[in-house]
């Protein structure tokens, strides 16, 4: 088991009022499938993807990421695992615009130190050819079509060889042709081995994964 989440709460404290957004979730997921977390604006999706992506820890609960126990983490040693363990796709891109595509691809790699220059450019460059944008590598984001500054954002968050892709929204600021390119790439990734979570609240999109976790009111029903 790559994921496995036992009892997952999470309240947020909004001024004198706590807001219980993950009230109980279990959810296990294998290494190399891709699931769909799916239901509607403010089940707790979204809390729940950053909590098994380590950006955030539950207020209770268990989680083991990849063997290891990191619910009750955070700060520094969180964004440790998450740094080796867990790339991300948002729903609008996150790119840097005044670096080129090939370096908005190999900035991760520049953040976690120790790997030179050299590779640095020749893993964006290889993973840039996969996903078919070899011929957008000097481009700034400004210059890319929104498919494209997607499948950039992929690729810069497969650069550091995480165990686990992680999705939010990724095609909520798209139309629909490249909303489809973007799923095609998914496909692709998880046909060659990739573990996927996707994030979304259209039932056509989730349709595409293997495996839908269906929240509801801060539980999975
Ligand atoms: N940082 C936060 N502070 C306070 N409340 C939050 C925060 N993030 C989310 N919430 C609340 O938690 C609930 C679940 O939100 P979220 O996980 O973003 O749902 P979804 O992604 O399914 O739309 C909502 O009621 C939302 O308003
Ligand atoms: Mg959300």
């Amino acid at each position: 088991m790559l994921i496995v989440a036992e009892g997952l709460e999470k309240t947020y404290r909004l001024g004198q009022v706590d807001v219980q957004a993950l009230r109980g979730v279990d959810a296990q997921i294998v290494a190399g499938e891709y699931v769909a977390i799916t239901g509607p604006s403010g089940s707790g999706k979204s809390t729940l993807m950053h909590i098994l992506g380590c950006l955030d820890s539950p207020t209770a609960g268990s989680y083991r990421l990849d063997g290891e126990d990191v619910g009750t983490l955070s700060g520094k040693r969180l964004a440790h695992v998450r740094n080796r363990k867990v790339g991300f796709v948002f729903q609008t891109f996150n790119l840097m615009p005044r670096l080129t595509v090939e370096e908005n691809v190999a900035l991760p790699l520049k953040y976690r130190g120790g790997v030179p220059r050299v590779e640095r450019r020749a893993r964006a460059l290889k993973l840039l050819e996969r996903l078919g944008l070899a011929d957008r590598i000097g481009h700034r984001p400004d210059e890319l079509s929104g498919g494209e500054r997607q499948r950039v954002a992929i690729a810069r968050a497969l650069v550091g060889e995480p165990a686990i892709l992680m999705a939010d929204e990724p095609t909520g600021n798209l139309d629909s042709k490249a909303g489809s390119e973007v799923l095609k790439t998914f496909a692709e990734l998880h046909a060659a081995g990739h573990t996927i979570v996707l994030v979304t609240h259209d039932p056509g999109v989730a349709g595409r994964a293997q495996r839908m976790i269906q929240m509801s009111d801060g539980l999975v029903v």
